[in-house]
């Protein structure tokens, strides 16, 4: 990092951003936000950052980071007609964009700041709003190893870990895999849960012993409560994930690489999408499996552990 405190922007304080932006905030960051919906920035104003009335606004910073939805979503907020870059760049030298989006829109994006002399971090992430207050959100991270190298302590102020893969583009296809997976398992653990449950097994008992094997993980530990007790709160919604599905398939299918399983998968959210679930947690991928199964899900209501709090 340079020697003097870096002023830092931050756009977008959704369900990630929101987490991200209070652990800069909190670590005694100089931090300005911006959110399209400004009264979700605006509790981060007691931990010290100060809330942007413009977007433009924060070209009086040297980093700006980016947590927004989609590529498009992307494109509008730094170069939109009202977007970080409208009233030109100002002291702005670096852009670390966190949003899960496709490999042509980070270049796409890549370019654009290039043109006007800014470098891109491209650092999408693994974790949910729960696992950043934990303090274990990681990163993927690719572009100019020296951007990283500087941008790192800030990185480390968010999250214990940051992986850098290379340059260019390579962290997104990185996250996209990673985000393949995450569908993937999730429809497993739902099948294999509600196989053994229509055998008998409480949920609860089932996931007691797959989290202490050496199948679990932090992922199947802090899914059990939503699948014995069917809390599902958001944490990722179905259209972002279906989103990130359609993203691996596009990349399967430029690269000639078969994706048999996050094909099935992407479907099956389709489908559940479909029957109207989509305000709540992805993890309603166990309702549908037991609604497939003929099986009435019911809530447990028996105390687990999610491995995080
Ligand atoms: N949730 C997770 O567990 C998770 C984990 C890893 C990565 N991700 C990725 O992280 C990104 C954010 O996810 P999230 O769960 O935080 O989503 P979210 O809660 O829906 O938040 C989205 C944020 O983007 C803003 N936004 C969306 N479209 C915009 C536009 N056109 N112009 C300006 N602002 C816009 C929203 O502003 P408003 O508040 O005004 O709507 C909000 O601040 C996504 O790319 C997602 O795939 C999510």
């Amino acid at each position: 990092m340079t020697e003097h405190k870096p002023k830092i922007g931050w756009i977008g304080t959704g369900r990630m951003g929101f987490e991200m932006a209070q652990r800069l905030a909190k670590g005694g960051c100089d931090i300005t936000v911006w959110n399209r919906t400004r009264a979700k920035a605006e509790p981060l104003a007691k931990d010290g950052a100060r809330i942007a009335a413009a977007l433009s606004e924060l070209n009086t910073c040297d980093i700006v980071f980016c947590m927004v939805s989609t590529w498009d979503d992307v494109k509008q907020v730094i170069a939109g007609p009202h977007g970080l870059l409208a009233n030109g760049k100002g002291r702005l030298r670096s852009v670390v964009e966190c949003s899960s989006i496709s490999l042509e829109g980070s270049a796409e994006l890549r370019r654009m700041l290039a043109a006007h002399g800014i470098e891109l971090l491209a650092a999408p992430v693994s974790g949910s709003a729960k696992v950043i207050k934990a303090g274990k959100l990681t990163f993927v991270c690719s572009g100019p190893r020296r951007v990283f190298d500087e941008l790192r302590p800030l990185l480390q102020l968010i999250g214990p870990a940051a992986s850098y893969v290379g340059d260019g583009e390579l962290a997104r296809i990185v996250k996209i895999c990673h985000n393949v997976f995450l569908g993937v398992v999730t429809q497993s653990l739902a099948e294999i849960t509600i196989l053994a449950q229509k055998a008998g097994v409480p949920r609860h008992a089932f996931l007691d012993f797959i989290n202490q094997s050496v199948m679990g993980s932090t992922f199947s530990r802090y899914k059990t409560p939503a699948f014995v007790n069917l809390d599902f709160k958001v944490t990722f919604t179905p259209y972002l994930l279906r989103k990130d599905l359609d993203l691996g398939l596009d990349a399967g299918r430029k690269l000639e690489v078969p994706m048999a399983l996050a094909s099935i998968t992407r479907d099956l959210v389709q489908a559940m999408m479909g029957q109207g679930m989509t305000e709540q947690d992805f993890a309603t991928l166990l309702v549908q499996q037991a609604k497939l199964s003929g099986i009435e899900l019911t809530p447990e209501n028996v105390p687990v552990t999610d491995g995080l709090s």
